[in-house]
């Protein structure tokens, strides 16, 4: 089963079966330690960042502006590895992926 690897805000890694077709976000909104995705994907709240390191952050669709611009407000904003996660979907090319949820802002 193709799986995501999330590293929570006290740094500690669990293993979550990633859902194709779903928004990550959607899949780390129910975990207890996730995200809290209060505009519900609408890009409009960045309370859905997380870091995504490579290999699969090169394998994610381009940045849209949009995600560009909540991202650059926030003080946690890393321009190598941040991203919204509500701005793609999981599917079996990001088999694995290793991402950890940004602090609180
Ligand atoms: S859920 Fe609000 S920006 Fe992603």
């Amino acid at each position: 089963m193709a799986e995501i690897v999330v590293t929570d805000r006290d740094g500690r890694e669990h293993r979550v079966p990633g859902k194709a077709g779903l928004s990550l976000m959607e899949t780390l909104r129910d975990l207890d330690y996730g995200v809290a995705a209060v505009c519900g994907g609408l890009c409009s709240c960045a309370t859905c960042h997380v870091y995504v390191a490579e290999p699969w952050r090169s394998r994610l669709p381009a940045m849209q502006d949009d995600e560009r611009e909540r991202l650059g407000q926030l003080d946690g904003y890393r321009p190598e590895t941040s991203r919204l996660s509500c701005q793609f979907r999981f599917d079996q090319k990001l088999e694995g992926i290793r991402v950890e949820i940004a602090p609180d802002e």
